[in-house]
């Protein structure tokens, strides 16, 4: 349970707020490289309260910039591209990626004024196949070079839905490794994405120990199952400061698959979900993630499950336990229930906090901390400006099976030595 002040502090995101403050200390990603090609259509992006536009001059550079026309506020994202950056359609004016306007051409030659209207923008980088923005004060920091991010093309990929409540709901369903044995919960068989070993631990152990520590880039998650074959099945997640998170995807032993996600606010009432997938071993087969993801998610980025339709809720599916909540086999479309059922800010003054919610608990102390540590030093934790320290030898994400006595946080210690020493040889 929190205080109204703390949610208040959490789930309030706008320009000024301490929470929004800490959100725009970091690079956030704002939309997947493949929406906005060379010579493709510009993108509305609601950003934190903030509505942008991204689009491509005709050099084909990124700008982001405030999607209302400086003049009279007419939507820029139906504007031409052209001359060096991106006309209005209503009156001409025109503005580049820095969002200079560079042309008023409805004003005679004596009586323009582009130099000195001012209009929002902020600078943009592409890394891991995402369109990345930086909407803080003072010296960008890096994008950090998470696995998931830097690794070759064929190994990663990525898309983004809108789920329509705040983001900390997001965030907290995607740190919460209890649920799992419950919403997701699903009979093995076609359309189960899991493979019958992995499908297992849905519902062999559905009480696991957790587990969390404080790491560089935020909190390493426990999860510890005992399974109906004898063996201890850990899982290790991530939470990312401020917004990220890195749920296992693949089955032991030693998981080499995982997504990162982010939960990006678009406004408090409504965020952009990031997932990244991510394959260490092989490639990911991308068309099969696509042709998933079409069968689920609208041209308009938003869940064809999704509260007008009561998640298409299928009372025999459920008779049948072919899945634990009526709602198919996409698990994505489970947690967008269960987190937009909440309410469109859920009031955790409520709520009654059991000992399987020690991660939902420890992650909001760190955020909390975070804000904390922002308005005290005017820097918020794991942000790095120098290239040399970009690396996480501390990272570890995977589900696997550990020896009798062994803990989460001995079983990375031992991993983390071994993936590192092998690296330092290399
Ligand atoms: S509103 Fe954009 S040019 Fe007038
Ligand atoms: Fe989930």
């Amino acid at each position: 349970m929190l205080a109204q002040k703390q949610n208040e502090l959490l789930t309030r995101t706008g320009p000024g707020t301490p929470g929004g403050k800490l959100l725009r200390s970091y690079w956030q990603p704002i939309a997947t490289e493949d929406e906005i090609p060379p010579g493709g259509a510009p993108i509305p992006i609601k950003i934190l309260g903030e509505d942008m536009v991204l689009f491509r001059d005709d050099q084909d550079r990124l700008g982001f910039i405030g999607l209302h026309c400086a003049h009279r506020a007419t939507d820029l994202s139906y504007g031409r591209v052209e001359n060096g950056g991106l006309r209005c359609l209503y009156h001409g004016w025109l503005f580049d990626i820095n969002g200079k306007c560079i042309d008023q051409p409805a004003e005679p030659d004596d009586k323009k004024f582009c130099h000195k209207v001012k209009h929002p923008s902020y600078p943009v980088q592409i890394k891991g196949g995402v369109v990345w923005t930086f909407m803080g004060e003072g010296k960008a920091p890096l994008i950090p070079d998470f696995q998931f991010l830097t690794a070759p093309e064929e190994k990663r990929t990525a898309f983004r839905v809108i789920q329509e409540c705040n983001w900390l709901q997001g965030l907290e369903s995607s740190t919460d490794p209890a649920h799992t044995s419950y919403l997701h919960r699903m009979s093995e068989g076609p359309g189960n994405a899991r493979s019958p070993q992995d499908a297992k631990f849905f519902s062999d152990d559905i009480h696991p120990r957790l587990g969390i520590e404080n790491v560089s880039y935020g909190c390493r998650i426990y999860a510890l199952r005992k399974m109906s074959s004898g063996e201890n099945y850990l899982r290790v997640n991530n939470y990312i400061y401020p917004c990220g998170t890195t749920p296992v995807t693949s089955a032991p032993p030693r998981a080499q698959g995982y997504q990162g996600r982010w939960y990006v606010p678009r406004d408090d009432f409504s965020h952009t979900r990031f997932e990244f997938f991510y394959q260490h071993d092989k490639a990911v087969n991308k068309p099969a993630l696509r042709a998933i993801r079409a069968e689920n998610v609208t041209p308009d980025l938003h869940h064809i499950r999704n509260a007008s339709n009561r998640y298409l809720q299928d009372r025999d599916e459920q008779k049948r336990d072919d899945t634990f909540c009526g709602m198919g086999r996409y698990i994505p479309a489970h947690d967008a229930f269960a987190i937009e059922t909440q309410g469109v800010i859920q009031d955790r003054t409520k709520e009654h906090l059991g000992s399987t919610d020690i991660v939902i608990i420890e992650v909001r102390k760190a955020l909390l901390n975070a804000i904390k540590q922002l308005e005290e030093t005017g820097q918020a934790p794991g942000l790095l400006y120098d290239a040399a320290d970009n690396r996480f030898p501390d990272f570890l994400c995977t589900a696997d099976y550990i020896p009798d006595g062994e803990d989460g946080p001995a079983y990375c210690r031992r991993i983390l030595a071994e993936t590192n020493t092998k690296a330092a040889a290399e």
